[in-house]
Parts: structure tokens; sequence; C-alpha cells
């Protein structure tokens, strides 16, 4: 008799990932694949923990540059343990521990298996969709590691040319790609002023090894944050050499303010602003476009559009050395990948909650089989 567990399912898209939480997403009964029906290249992933992503949440209302069908489980990236192996299968050993890669298989992917998330007891991928967890990592700290920190590796060296001695702003930076940003512009001998609108959450940046934090305020009454002071006492008077921005919005004009004459601003995301993609931007919509063309113009900046996986798929030899270095770097305990929330599977809408809500500091896991 085949085994049984269950798997999350999104029903249809939803007008927003707020209301998607509450109205698309169910849990549902499941039986393991039979290991006699693989494909010869194919692997059956028995999986423990699942990483909650923001694109999950910005699929889930239909707005991501691709995006499975629904009917399809979520879930870009997870870890388990291989239960059983396709005839040809030489990467990957039964019994072993391993990470999904989310360009190769699962919602964020572009090929056969995009309908099949890691928020299900189990898995089929072919086996280069999968890479040995790095010893010193968990399950929980594997099944995030790859999008938060190949997003800040693009980002900040292979486009911001981030070079030791150099300082960067990071805004965001209690989040996924945040938090891997710090860890990896430290990496780079670059030093960091991070922010962020909790102290609490940036007593953990910090503990992540941030040269300074910075509590921002609210918005003014033109809708602007400011901070451009403090970023400036804090290096020198000149301003920070690379801004990396994954918030954008209220934020972007007063990080241009903030920023040396020639430097590399590093448009990474829109956290701020998380409805407007796929005609939603229309009237009263928040704006997610605010970069004044007279500060890039007259202070001579670099912006910079680090859309990690459309570069990937455009230029595909970017990824093996990207791919490398943070195995490498995860491998020898450079990186070391911050999860602050676990959650039971049963628990799915409210990990999706936090991260919705902003509670989570680097990565939120489900742990769908909480007995490994
Ligand atoms: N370029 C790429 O290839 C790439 C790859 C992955 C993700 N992204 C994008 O990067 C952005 C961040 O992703 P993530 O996974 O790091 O998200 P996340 O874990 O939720 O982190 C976002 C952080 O932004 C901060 N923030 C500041 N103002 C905010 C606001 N008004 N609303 C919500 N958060 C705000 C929050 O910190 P505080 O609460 O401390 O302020 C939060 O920790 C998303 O837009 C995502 O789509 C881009």
């Amino acid at each position: 008799m085949p085994a049984t567990g269950q798997r999350v399912v999104v029903s249809e898209f939803a007008e927003s990932p707020g209301e998607a939480i509450d109205s698309v997403v169910s849990l549902e009964p499941m039986v393991s694949p039979e290991s006699r029906e693989l494909a010869a290249n194919e692997v059956l992933v028995k999986v423990v923990c699942a990483a909650v992503g923001w694109v999950d949440l910005l699929m889930m209302s239909g707005q991501y540059q691709h995006m499975a069908k629904p009917p399809y489980t979520p879930g870009l990236e997870g870890a388990g343990v291989v239960i059983a192996v396709g005839a040809e299968v030489k990467r990957v050993a039964v019994g072993e521990r391993v990470l999904t890669d989310g360009f190769v298989a699962g919602p964020r992917s572009l090929g056969a298996y995009q309908s099949q998330g890691t928020f299900a007891s189990w898995v089929v991928m072919p086996e280069e969709a999968l890479h040995a967890i790095p010893s010193k990592l968990s399950f929980a700290q594997a099944a995030g590691l790859l999008s938060s920190y190949e997003t800040a590796y693009h980002c900040l060296l292979t486009r911001g040319r981030l070079k030791a001695g150099e300082t960067v702003l990071i805004h965001g930076a209690s989040g996924s790609t945040g938090l891997a940003a710090v860890q990896v512009a430290k990496l780079s001998g670059a030093k960091v002023i991070a922010t962020g609108r909790s102290s609490a959450k940036l007593e953990a940046v910090r503990a992540s090894g941030a040269d300074h934090v910075l509590v921002l305020d609210a918005a003014n009454s033109e809708g602007e944050v400011q901070f451009k002071d403090q970023v400036k006492a804090l290096c020198g008077g000149a301003g920070v050499d690379v801004v990396y921005d994954p918030v954008g919005g209220p934020i972007s004009k007063e990080s241009l303010r903030a920023m040396r004459f020639a430097g590399r601003f590093l448009v990474v995301g829109w956290a701020a602003t998380p409805a407007v993609a796929k005609g939603r931007g229309g009237r009263g919509a928040p704006n997610a476009n605010q970069l004044p063309t007279n500060l890039i113009m007259m202070k001579s900046i670099d912006v910079l559009g680090c859309p990690t996986v459309i570069s990937t798929v455009m230029d595909p030899s970017s990824r093996p050395p990207r791919l490398e270095a943070v195995l490498r770097w995860a491998e020898q305990g450079a990186i070391s990948p911050h999860v602050s929330h676990r959650f039971e599977f049963s628990e799915v809408r409210a990990a999706l909650r936090a991260k919705w809500k902003g509670e989570v500091i680097g990565a939120a896991v489900l742990s769908v089989d909480a007995t490994t």
C-alpha cells in the first residue's frame, strides 16, 4: 500500500496575496508516488522542510513573470531525503539529504515540473533539480538557500560589482534577500549599513554581520522616508557606493540622495508595493516607480535592474559559478541562513500570513515532515 501524506493546492489566482491565503489555499490528501513509475532521470524526494517565499505569495495572486496554472502546488524550494531513484540517476543516492533547485523544477521553473512545488509530502523531480545539502546546514536552513543567496550574489556581485572596502546600503535587511545580502556583502569585504522598520528585527541583522543598522521612520506627508543624513554620517559624508533595494516605493528617492557621485543603485524588488504587477498598477495603486531622473542624471548614478531569474534564462552561463559559490560558502560555514519561524504543515496559512505581514527574519519554513 502506498503511503499517504498531504499537499497544498492553490485552486485559482486570488486578487491579492493577502486574499489568497484565506480563499484559494487548501491542504489536501496525497498518495506517495510509486518508485516504479519514475522515469530514468527522476528522483522521488520526501520533503522535510519547504521554504515559504515572497514569490509564492505573489504567484497566488497571478503576479509573476511566469507561473504554474492553477490548480498547482506552491513551494519554490525545499529540502528533504531521497526515497527512490530512476534507473539512470547518478547525481544523488537513496537516503541522501538534498535541496531542490527552483530554477529547474517547481512553480518558478519553466518546464514540465512547474505545478509540483515543495508544499507536499513528496515531490518527483529530475536529478538535475537536486543538490546535496551542504553538511553544516539543517533541512530548515537548506530549504531556502538558493533563491536568497543567489539573488544576493547576482545583485551585489554580478550586477553591482561590489568591491572590498566599499560601503553598501541594504534595505529590507531582515528579509530573505536582504539578510542574505548582508552576509554576502560582508564576505566580499564591504561595509554594510542595513535598514528596516523594526529595531527588534534589525538586532538579528546586526548579529548576521551588519556594521550599522538604521531604523527607518514612517513616511512624511510627501510620502517619503528620510535617512540620508544618518547614512552619510556613517560613511564620512560622501554617501554610499552601492544601494541594494528590495523594498522600493517611499524609500527610493532618499536612497539616491544618500549615495555618492557615480554610485550603483540595484533595483532588487518592491516589497513595499506588492500589488502592482499584471495590470494592477492602475489608479489608486501605490507607485512602485519613484526614481527621479534629475538625481540619477546630476549624480551620474548607474541604476541597475537585477532580475535573477530572467537574467539566468537570458544567459544560462551566469549560473554555474554563482551556484558553485553559494554551495561552497555554505559548506565552509561562510554563510549561514537564519530561520526565524518554523510552522507545522497544518499551519500553512499561518506561515504564509507571517511572511506576508513581514514578521519573518531571514526565512520561514514549513516542517512538512516533523519527524525527520
Ligand atoms: N531581484 C531578484 O531576483 C529577486 C529575488 C528574490 C526576491 N526579489 C524581490 O525582493 C523583494 C523582497 O523579497 P524577500 O523575499 O526578501 O521578502 P521579505 O523576506 O518579506 O523581506 C522584505 C523586507 O522588506 C522590508 N520592508 C520595508 N518596507 C516594507 C513594506 N512597506 N512592506 C513590506 N516589507 C517592507 C521588511 O523589513 P522590515 O519589516 O524590517 O522593514 C521585510 O523584511 C520582493 O519584492 C521580491 O519579489 C527579487
